[in-house]
């Protein structure tokens, strides 16, 4: 099983949703982004990008009361399921959200808290937020693990570049 890190910094929060547009154009059915880092990260900003650059319908939102909800594609592509897992207890408790969607066909986002890392799915992109002293800047790690990610490897690398 393969796994690569790409390391990068973020500068702003208009960068950090480009990196979430720039990682939306690698993105394919059935794949799974587990985002962490800690509160006011730039999970869900990350999030919104991708969402934009996708395509889907609603907006990408922290909400207080949901904790999945699934954005439709409008131009033909795969829905965007967004988790907010502070209250998630693993992934296996995603299926018994009973979603209106079918995770195979879609993109699932989830957001985890700081140093939750439990039994995942082996393939994954993971991004890691972290944030260093009082400014902007976000500290940024990209982590594949999957085969299904070895030929995106360069198309990661590059989709950091755009981004930094
Ligand atoms: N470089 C940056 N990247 C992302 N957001 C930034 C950056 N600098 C400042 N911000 C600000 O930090 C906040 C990030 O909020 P966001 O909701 O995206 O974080 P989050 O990680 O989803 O938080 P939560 O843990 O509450 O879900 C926003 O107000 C955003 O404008
Ligand atoms: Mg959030």
């Amino acid at each position: 099983m393969t796994m690569a890190t790409t390391r990068l910094d973020v500068a702003t929060p208009e960068a950090m949703a480009e990196l979430g547009a720039q990682l939306a154009g690698l993105l394919r059915a059935g794949d799974l982004v587990l985002l962490s880092g800690p509160l006011g990260a730039g999970k869900t900003t990350l999030v919104r990008g991708m969402g934009a650059a996708m395509g889907v319908r609603g907006a990408v939102t922290s909400p207080t009361y949901v904790i999945a909800r699934v954005h439709p594609s409008l131009v033909g592509g795969p829905a965007l399921v967004h988790v907010d897992a502070y209250r998630l207890q693993g992934l296996a408790e995603l299926d018994d959200l009973d979603l209106d969607a079918d995770l195979d066909s879609c993109v699932t986002v989830v957001e985890w808290g700081t140093g939750v890392a439990e039994a995942l799915a082996e393939t994954r992109l993971e991004v890691r937020i972290t944030r260093s002293g009082t400014g902007e800047t976000r500290g940024v790690e990209l982590i594949t693990h999957g085969d299904a990610w070895a030929d995106r490897a360069d198309a990661l690398g590059a989709a950091a570049g755009v981004a930094t």
